[in-house]
């Protein structure tokens, strides 16, 4: 059994080596905050024991899985794996059905009339909520699914990933247009623990690139949103490569547009958006072939178009009636995801990583308070307030940098003249104002105990020696680091609209004596690689879903779990892993923590429809390509997970 802990400064201080130096970096600067901003503030989990022998296998209750080799020639490769003690079971795949009256999919030969009534391709973010709004239900719910992108090479016979562009059919584009987005559906688990989706449930709703969208915020509205389909500049079809998302404290659902660069194909030439889109990376030289079919997503006839994408859209997953609304003032760039963190006066905070090499991690805070009684009273929340971005300096310290029209260097001069200007080109702004270059944000989340906040950082294999910063300490990061935002508290509460806080460094990832891993100085029983999507369980600990193990060490990827305080602080145990060619995504637990949603993404990537190297979920001797799936994962006789 674990024992929750009450931890005194001085002992989260000790445990925390490297954390020390930064506390002390600050109150010997004297700067704004009082020692009160590294206190937790409440009970934090932790062990008194030792850091070996019994005590460990009491504070991590599962058996670790041993990292499993791409390069082994065993069933074990293909398929997926759990600790000692657990069930998994499929809970919805790529083709199922989804809306009222949906048939399942004839995976021989999808059509892009049904895809849009069945569950789409490589789930990514999943969030559970009970099924009343509000509540505490574990055992019936809604799940929120992002498809984030296609693989054609592995949903159709005779393509290949080089030759797509080409062979491609027309009716094989609409499929894929149809198969990204977001699948909702309701969801319950029986006396056996086996979960069902409810058919013909008025929740169940798939959202693709076909399905209209509104646009609000300071953006809405302004000239460059604006195109000859839409002259409102607010009304937008489709989302797209949703990666990572988050759930609100009024439960709706945030869902970030990741890599809308590889949808947009055509010539820019003399348009005035051109330096935009390149600051974007929209270059004209998409993969994908929607151009072709809708010339929305040509440059040459739609040059505002990529502008209408890149956002924060949010769902609202118990009123099937509201529609998607993609919120500007949370900036425009490569939404990993959106976590909310409400602040010790009410107001909100939303954290988001712009997933790519050398950019930059932000925070929106609101302008007005968030109210718990009356759900009518957030609708508009994430409209109005300011957008910052994060500097990180060398002493333990963050600084928040606004991005707010007229202040500094956002103004005409610098090509700004409003602040809808500033929220299209976030990255320009955030360039401006000096912002810290990272390893590639992934995913961000409030610990729901100490409130600290944990920033992955992926990987960048192209930083060098001269590129390095404390925040970013390693060259050709090929394995990714863990940051923790150390937030202050005010009145007993989390300050995270702060503008100033400490940070440290929480995991290098790698192997300890081939990449520089560093685990609190200490030796994890299953290192990781490229750690991306993250969660915590109601008891504190982190669990990491890693995306790029295969290719940077040839392990599968897999989700591990570790204390994040005490003497086991983040050393990381394996406790499922994929099938070849997938990641792991979206982990999300239910309130008591009884199920894991997990979501496997492309299982059988770099292979063909023809020749797949996996048929994950099917069975290797069937002539069925691998489906992208949802897993739930629940312990042998019920009871939370790891406890
Ligand atoms: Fe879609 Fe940043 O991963
Ligand atoms: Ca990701
Ligand atoms: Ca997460
Ligand atoms: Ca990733």
């Amino acid at each position: 059994m674990d024992r929750p802990l009450q931890k005194t400064l001085e002992q989260l201080i000790d445990v925390r080596t490297n954390r020390r130096d930064a506390v002390k970096g600050i109150l010997a600067a004297g700067g704004a905050m009082s020692a009160i901003w590294c206190l937790p503030g409440v009970a934090v989990r932790g062990s008194d024991s030792s850091p070996t022998g019994e005590a460990v296998s009491e504070l991590n209750g599962f058996e670790e899985l041993p990292h499993v080799k791409e390069s082994e020639e065993t069933a074990e490769v293909k398929t997926i794996g759990v600790a000692k003690g657990y069930n998994t079971q499929v809970l919805i795949r790529w083709g199922d059905p989804v809306v009222a009256g949906a048939s399942p999919m004839d995976l021989l030969n999808p059509k892009a009339v049904g895809q849009e009534t069945q569950f789409g391709y490589n789930n990514d973010f999943i969030a559970y909520l009970p099924i009343r709004r509000g509540g505490d239900d574990s055992q019936h719910g809604i799940l929120c699914v992002n498809n984030e992108f296609t693989n054609p090479e592995l949903m159709f016979p005779g393509i290949t990933y080089e030759d797509k562009l080409e062979t491609r059919s027309d009716e094989q584009i609409r499929v894929e247009a149809a198969a990204h987005g977001h699948s909702i559906v309701e969801i319950r688990q029986d006396a056996n623990q086996n979960w069902h989706v409810v058919k013909n449930s008025p929740f169940n709703r798939r959202f693709s690139l076909n399905t209209e969208f509104e646009i609000s915020g300071p953006a809405a509205g302004d000239t460059r949103m604006q195109t000859v389909e839409d002259p409102s500049g607010k009304k937008v079809f489709g989302t797209m490569s949703n990666c990572s998302g988050g759930v609100t404290p009024w439960g709706t659902v945030l869902s970030g547009e990741e890599n809308i660069q590889y949808y947009f194909r055509g010539e820019l030439g003399l348009s005035e958006e051109a330096e935009n889109h390149a600051r974007m990376g929209i270059d004209g030289t998409g993969d994908y072939s929607f151009s072709k079919l809708d010339k929305r997503f040509d440059l040459s006839s739609t040059p505002n178009e990529p502008n209408r994408f890149g956002w924060v859209v949010e769902i609202d997953p118990y009123d099937p009636k509201r529609p998607p609304v993609k919120r500007t003032a949370l900036g425009r760039f490569r939404h990993e995801g959106a976590a909310t963190a409400v602040n010790h006066d009410g107001r909100v905070v939303v954290y988001s990583g712009d997933d790519e090499r050398f950019e930059y991690l932000y925070k929106f805070v609101s302008a007005k308070k968030y109210d718990s009684e009356n759900i009518e009273n957030n609708r508009d929340l994430l409209d109005e307030g300011v957008l910052y971005v994060a500097k990180f300096d060398e002493d333990g310290v963050v600084t928040w940098l606004p991005l707010v029209y007229g202040m500094g260097p956002l103004t005409w001069k610098n090509g700004f003249n409003s602040q809808a200007d500033v929220l299209i080109d976030t990255r320009k702004a955030a360039d401006f104002m000096g912002a810290t270059p990272m390893d590639r944000p992934e995913d961000v989340e409030e610990h729901p105990l100490t409130h600290n906040v944990f920033v992955v950082l992926t990987n960048n294999d192209e930083r060098t020696d001269e590129q390095l910063d404390a925040s970013n300490p390693r060259a050709e990061n090929h394995h990714g680091h863990i940051i923790e935002l150390e937030i202050p508290h005010k009145v007993g509460k989390p300050d995270h609209a702060a503008t100033q806080h400490g940070w440290s460094m929480f995991m290098k990832a790698g192997h300890l004596e081939d990449h520089g891993g560093w685990y609190q100085g200490q030796k994890p029983s299953t290192w990781l690689s490229c750690p991306d999507n993250i969660t915590f369980d109601k008891e504190g600990r982190l669990w990491i879903a890693t995306d790029g193990f295969q290719k940077s060490s040839g392990v599968l990827d897999g989700i591990y779990a570790c204390e994040v305080a005490g003497p086991r602080r983040a050393l990381t145990k394996q406790f499922f892993h994929v099938p070849i060619g997938a990641e792991l995504c979206g982990p999300c637990f239910t309130p008591d923590n009884s199920t894991l949603f997990v979501g496997i993404q492309h299982p059988g990537e770099h292979s063909t429809f023809d020749e797949p190297s996996t048929r994950w979920p099917n069975a290797p001797e069937s002539d069925l390509p691998p489906q992208p799936s949802v897993v739930a994962i629940t312990r042998t006789g019920g009871g939370p997970i790891n406890g």
